[in-house]
């Protein structure tokens, strides 16, 4: 039985991971192990400073509920989450790039017809898309699944809105025969992250700011192509630069074009000034499925 020290003992625990049956399982834990015991020693870690950290993950998972998940928020504040999005979705510079999916998802969210007002009567200011989903020829994509979710004029999402208890600024509508598809809504507003726990006890020491950019999420699923799961950023929004989460990429930023009264895209009338952000999302092909597997 050889007596540990600093320098033996990373070699004699990666020596206990190493015959771990599935072979991707031992290289995550040989190089957890390894960049663990590393962290450690490049910052010397003190035994306080390791049972704050302790006791700060401990807190993290306390703050998970089923409808809240602190440590994808976590993951999503350090960079992570966008890390391994865009290490699995190497996307041409043409195709349109992914973004966070975020927490606000809901797949119990109404099927709504082409041109739909989705914000069931919330108040702001009106909001019209005009979408185009293309491949990377230019040719339309037709019947494709495009999911889209916002917040208000105040930054909540439907399931923050005091007193509604519906599905609202959320959709899954469908793109017609020219890979078209429109829906009006209601402008969305910055927000903050969710900033009552862990995580915005980690943005307030270190002095960043917890506001998202306004923004609209659209995810974007068709046979034969690979999904997107994207967000769009308007130009002049102030929070470009410090997304807290990383979720901003240039080529998802799109103007936002003010129109007056009356005079509403596609055959529709306001009585109000209104917004219209027109994009076209180009999709990559599927990849093709592995082939058989040489032993
Ligand atoms: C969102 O945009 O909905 C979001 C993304 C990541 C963390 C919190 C919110
Ligand atoms: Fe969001």
């Amino acid at each position: 039985m050889p007596d540990l020290t600093d320098d033996t003992i990373t070699a004699a625990v990666l020596s206990t991971v190493r015959d771990t049956k599935d072979p991707r399982l031992a290289e995550i834990l040989q190089a957890l192990v390894r960049h663990v015991h590393d962290f450690v020693r490049e910052t010397g870690l003190t035994e306080e400073e390791w049972a704050r950290g302790v006791a700060y993950l401990t807190r993290t998972g306390q703050a998970c509920t089923p409808t809240r998940q602190e440590f994808i928020l976590l993951s999503d504040v350090l960079g992570v989450t966008m890390l391994v999005d865009a290490l699995g979705h190497r996307r041409s510079a043409e195709a349109t790039q992914n973004s966070v999916l975020g927490p606000f998802f809901r797949d119990d969210r109404p099927h709504l017809p082409d041109g739909a007002d989705i914000s069931q009567g919330l108040p702001g200011t009106p909001f019209f898309f005009e979408g185009l989903v293309a491949d990377h020829q230019g040719a339309p994509v037709k019947d494709a699944q495009i999911d889209v979710w916002h917040s208000d004029s105040d930054g909540h999402y439907d399931v923050d809105v005091p007193g509604l208890s519906e599905p609202a600024m959320r959709a899954l509508l469908r793109t017609d025969d020219q890979g078209g598809f429109r829906f009006r809504s209601i402008r969305p507003s910055s927000y903050p992250i969710p900033d009552d726990g862990p995580v915005g006890e980690m943005m307030r020491a270190t002095g960043r700011s917890v506001m998202r950019p306004a923004h609209l999420h659209l995810r974007i699923a068709a046979p034969g192509f690979q999904h997107v799961t994207t967000t769009l950023f308007p130009t002049d929004d102030p929070y470009l630069d410090h997304d807290p989460v990383f979720g901003v990429k240039r080529s998802l930023v799109a103007a936002y074009q003010d129109h007056p009264a009356d005079t509403g895209p596609y055959g529709t009338t306001t009585d109000e000034p209104y917004i219209l952000l027109r994009h076209t999302f180009v999709l990559e092909p599927a990849r093709p499925a592995p082939g058989p597997r040489r032993i």
